[in-house]
């Protein structure tokens, strides 16, 4: 099995509103290992991009991680910034796509000017082979080649998007973390963009935390995955194993809200309410006001994310779930999808 990449632990991120402090991740632990695929999905308000801002040094002023810890090939970096991360680990390490990554390319510059920029700075390339290189990109990420000399705000918004993730896989990093690198773009333009990335992964073993709304997104295209719900990891494990054996009754509802290859004539569900804002401490599950099976020991402390299967895997990356109620779930399924049924077999 490879060597862990990046190993969050405890992880407890806090930014400070006012008098309070609001907790937007809390104890979460996952880890990536080298040459993985790994989402991180979950709806809008969880804390995703919260976790990939920390794992760059790039939180917001007022955020600060309270406890736990990030390390990276083994080395720990919660307390760098950017440009220290830039230091120990070298830029080329990690590449990250920020959600509102329109901001992070300069409008008024031409894109392969941009592009130079970036080798000059961190490559021995010379203009031309970074030119050529960059090109290869661009096909890759379907715009053009003839638009290489596009000043970025003559592209529409997909195509800028394309661009950006032209740009960060440029330098073949270790580790992508794209934060929704998707989302802006239509079902073929994602399908033809994770392909990219698939080939990306074949040749240079590149790990990625792709970061997403849309469990569906998740299922295609990583290996492993984390479900958040109000800043708690509620799942982590295989893709297979959230996909076929979910022991977390988010992750479930989160699966019936996407469309599924194995259902496709399935109506999608609304998962009523929003994940709450937690002020202070996180200390019951934050599922509780929207779960069907919540009892009152929901409330009484936050769920510890332990192994979902038994004795079956017991390494850091083997299937938890944050759930008091997770061996019972598919009985619990049963008797809510049949109450009467179940009623009659409970009485006997
Ligand atoms: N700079 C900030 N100051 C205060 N609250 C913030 C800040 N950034 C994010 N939050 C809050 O932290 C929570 C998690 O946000 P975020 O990490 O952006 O979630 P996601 O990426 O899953 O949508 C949300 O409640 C959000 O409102
Ligand atoms: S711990 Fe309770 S409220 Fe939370 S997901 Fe499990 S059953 Fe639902
Ligand atoms: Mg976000």
């Amino acid at each position: 099995m490879s060597e862990p990449l990046l190993e969050v632990e405890d992880l407890t991120i806090q930014y400070e509103a006012g008098d309070e402090w609001l907790t937007a991740a809390s104890d979460a632990s996952f880890t990536i290992r080298s040459g993985e695929y790994f989402g991180l999905v979950g709806e809008s308000g969880c804390g995703k991009s919260t976790i990939a801002k920390s794992i760059i040094g790039g939180l917001d002023e007022n955020g600060e991680i309270a406890s736990g810890t990030i390390k990276y090939k083994g080395q720990e970096v919660q307390d760098l910034s950017l440009s220290e991360l830039n230091d120990v680990v070298g830029w080329d390490e990690i590449a990250y796509i920020p959600q509102s990554s329109m901001n992070s390319i300069d409008p008024l510059e031409r894109i392969k000017d941009q592009a130079i920029e970036i080798a000059k700075a961190h490559t021995d390339y010379s203009d031309q082979e970074a030119l050529a290189r960059f090109k290869e990109m661009f096909e890759i990420v379907g715009i053009p080649e003839s638009r290489i000399s596009d000043y970025p705000h003559q592209f529409s918004g997909g195509m800028q998007q394309r661009a950006i993730i032209a740009l960060a896989l440029f330098l073949e990093p270790s580790l992508i973390v794209a934060d929704e690198p998707t989302t802006a773009l239509d079902v073929i333009m994602q399908d033809q963009i994770f392909k990219y990335y698939d080939r990306v992964r074949e040749e240079l073993n590149t790990s990625m935390l792709l970061i997403t709304h849309d469990i569906s997104v998740v299922f295609e295209s990583c290996d492993r995955m984390a479900v958040m719900h109000g800043g708690q990891i509620a799942e982590t494990g295989t893709v297979t194993d959230v996909y076929e054996d979910p022991r977390h009754p988010y992750s479930m509802m989160l699966q019936e809200a996407f469309p599924d290859i194995r259902h496709p004539n399935r109506r999608l569900e609304n998962i009523e309410g929003k994940p709450p804002q937690t002020f202070g401490d996180i200390d019951y599950c934050t599922f509780s006001d929207r779960c069907p099976y919540a009892i009152e020991d929901c409330e009484r402390g936050a769920p510890p994310l332990e192994l979902a299967n038994g004795a079956r895997d017991q390494t850091e990356i083997a299937h938890q779930a944050a759930c008091i109620r997770k061996h019972e779930l598919d009985e619990l399924a049963r008797e809510s999808e049949n109450p009467a049924t179940f009623q009659e077999e409970s009485d006997d």
